[in-house]
């Protein structure tokens, strides 16, 4: 090979730099465009690994190119580092409110009180679903994000601007090219449920406080002194009110909401155009009965007058528009009385303090029982039994004790304490910061029986058949004494049990059979670990990849992990320094329970490279890098750009750099080409 044509490949590095410019100015914009279409259109076109893909390559070039990071990049949405306190700042125009109404009768009235007002016949109106979040006003400078504020006391606020550029949702430049020079709009940012749910899951799991709704959450995740936290918050917004825009006005608030979809803003998608007020009543209706089955919480629909001449014409009063209304739905909240306070048991031994309610009805549910979470909890509310509360029902959450109402010299006994021994096996209680448990374990049926449902449910082993009433009597029968004894069950057995013949104690004997083979996460999730939830197991099975890797792990190397904190180690340690629990995980596997390694979503195979880390440094000639990568991750592996001692393999094409000194240093193990090929020829073919 001539000497030339070896190098006349290599573009000299200003034409590198371009090249490389220019892919991440192309990046930019398609992850912008696929942010777009999955937070705004709820309509994503590429997978989750793809869009991580796109992710980490303008990662990747941000970190070559320090010079090229601008402040309206997807990456630049990870927060910044905490403040002191929030500042303040005056709005643009006053945030007003919206005056309640809850009855139709009212409604009918409005529109005929508007009808005179403007003398008009027909009034056509906008209606959009009232979102049960954080009211904040938006600001765009040609079509730039630059501010963004809560809604304070209406006239000043507070400035949550880094906040809200983690959004997602929220373009930080806006679509085409004629948005105007300036424009404020107000909206609403709230979390979906189950997001919401997602999050209070981690949040106990790693021993915090769970948020007591959703619109608490969205609150506290944005008014955050460090906005990466919020960055890490499933936080969405929605925009429904132009508050002022340089230019021509469109004439409806229909069509400002159609022109801020144009410019990519997220709209409310359940909005009406209405030409009489019976619509409107009929919207209210059908949106209250789509109440439950939407994604996140509203608290009503709200009722805005659609041109904009009348509403400026209306103007508005002291604190609230005269041409829009919240027509709200009946509460969610309703006062009751407590009759008792009861303990349940569950399956890790917590107990839990439940209020036993005098039955009322809220939204539309009667309740008679509402968890009062912890003893900290009931002392920090001071509820007694007896004592007049404030219940409440947030979407399909469970009700809560919003608040004791006070009566005055009303005699209430003692306060509320937890008991010393199990209500259910008279085992001793112990206390664990605020939470008490049984220590009685398997001793405890209440806590084998919550066991041994959560070791057959979906999440888990996935046992078909293995209901609540069966597992009561399996253990009430003496037939099962630990999570083990499920794979020593037979026919005979099943048959002498209430409701089991021939068929079903065979469909129960096959299912059981057929969770033998079970991926490592849903093992883990199986044994119940305290503080180890669907999101840990899973982190822990992309960690470890195998479970004799957790069980040889100690405190250091559980909280080397990013999600796992110091309570959830030692949870974990101290599960499989248990005697106990290791017997079981024992007969487990010899009873034939057969542990699969991490799987990927996309993949029916297990992942060969699971849990190994590489790095690639120099040129490859059989494949491009990005190739390369992409090989790797799918089959299981991470790639990164730096070599640490966490890294498995650094692979060494021509020309290799630093990166390889680097490895020998720490003695990471070097693979050449050829090395490489090999290893993911085997894994693949495997
Ligand atoms: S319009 C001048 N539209 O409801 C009109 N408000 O008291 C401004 N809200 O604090 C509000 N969804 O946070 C409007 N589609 C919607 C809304 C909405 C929720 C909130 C807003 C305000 C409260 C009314």
């Amino acid at each position: 090979m001539r000497q030339d044509s070896l190098f006349s490949d290599v573009p000299p590095p200003s034409k590198i730099r371009q090249a490389d410019e220019n892919r991440l100015a192309a990046l930019k914009n398609q992850i912008r465009h696929h942010d777009y279409l999955y937070y705004v259109k709820d309509r994503p076109e590429i997978s989750d690994g793809e869009y991580d893909r796109l992710f980490r390559e303008l990662l990747e070039l941000e970190l070559k190119y320090p010079d090229l990071v601008t402040s309206d990049s997807p990456t630049q949405r990870v927060g910044a580092p905490p403040l002191d306190e929030l500042g303040k700042v005056p709005h643009e125009r006053p945030m007003l409110s919206l005056d309640s109404l809850m009855d139709p009768v009212e409604v009918l009235a409005f529109d005929q009180r508007m009808k005179r007002e403007l003398e008009a016949e027909q009034i056509d109106y906008t209606v959009e679903p009232k979102f049960d979040g954080l009211s904040v006003e938006l600001v765009y400078d040609h079509g730039t994000f630059v501010r963004g504020a809560t809604r304070g006391d209406g006239t000043i606020g507070e400035d949550v601007t880094i906040n809200l550029r983690t959004i997602r949702a929220l373009p930080l430049q806006l679509q085409t090219d004629r948005y105007p020079e300036h424009l404020v709009l107000r909206g609403e940012v709230y979390m979906r449920l189950s997001d919401f749910h997602a999050l209070n899951r981690r949040m106990t799991e790693r021993g915090d406080d769970a948020f007591a709704n959703p619109r608490n959450a969205a609150a506290g995740s944005l008014r955050q002194l460090d906005s990466r936290m919020t960055a890490s918050r499933p936080l969405v917004v929605t925009c429904y009110e132009v508050m002022a825009m340089s230019g021509p006005l469109p004439s409806t608030h229909w069509d400002e909401l159609e022109r801020l979809a144009e410019w990519g803003l997220p709209v409310p998608m359940l909005r009406r155009r209405c030409d009489t007020i019976d619509q409107v009543l009929a919207f209210h209706r059908e949106t209250q009965e789509q109440r439950d089955n939407l994604p996140y919480e509203i608290d009503g629909v709200v009722v805005k007058i659609n041109r904009v001449d009348w509403q400026s014409r209306l103007g508005m009063k002291s604190r609230s528009p005269r041409w829009a209304i919240a027509f709200k739905f009946p509460p969610r909240k309703e006062i009751t009385e407590i009759q008792d306070i009861a303990i349940s048991v569950g399956r890790t031994g917590t107990l839990t303090p439940l209020a036993l309610l005098k039955p009322v009805e809220v939204g539309g549910v009667t309740i008679s029982r509402a968890t009062l979470h912890n003893a900290d909890e009931v002392a920090r509310k001071d509820i007694r039994v007896g004592d007049t509360v404030r219940v409440e029902r947030a979407g399909d959450v469970i009700p809560a004790i919003a608040e004791r109402i006070p009566i005055s010299g009303q005699i209430r006994p003692e306060p509320f304490l937890m008991p010393q021994h199990c209500p259910i096996c008279e085992s001793a209680v112990a206390r664990e910061g605020a939470y008490y448990y049984c220590t009685g374990q398997a001793v405890c049926p209440a806590q084998l029986k919550g066991a041994i449902e959560h070791f057959a449910s979906k999440m888990a082993f996935n046992i078909d058949g293995l209901g609540k009433k069966t597992v009561a009597q399996l253990i009430d029968q003496g037939l099962v004494k630990d999570l083990s004894d499920l794979y020593r069950l037979n026919q005979e057995q099943l048959l002498k049990l209430e409701g089991f013949a021939e068929r079903s104690s065979t469909l129960l004997l096959e299912a059981i059979a057929r969770s033998k083979t079970v991926p490592l996460e849903r093992f883990l999730m199986g044994l119940g670990i305290r503080q180890v939830g669907q999101h840990i197991a899973k982190v822990l099975a992309r960690e470890f990849g195998s479970l004799d890797a957790i069980m040889a792990a100690d405190r250091d190397r559980f909280q080397a992990i990013r999600e796992i904190g110091p309570e959830i180690s030692e949870s974990l340690v101290s599960y499989f320094q248990e005697q106990s629990n290791r017997r079981v995980i024992d007969q487990l596997k010899q009873l034939g329970v057969s542990i699969m390694e991490q799987r990927s979503p996309q993949s029916h195979g297990p992942l060969l490279l699971s849990g190994k880390s590489f790095v690639f440094t120099g040129g490859l000639a059989s494949c491009s890098r990005e190739e390369a990568k992409v090989l790797v991750e799918q089959l299981g592996a991470m790639v990164s750009s730096s070599v640490s001692k966490k890294t498995t393999y650094v692979v060494t094409g021509s020309e290799a750099g630093a990166k390889l000194e680097q490895a020998r240093k720490l003695g990471v193990q070097i693979l050449d080409e050829e090395e490489f090929r090999k290893l993911i020829d085997a894994s693949e073919q495997r």
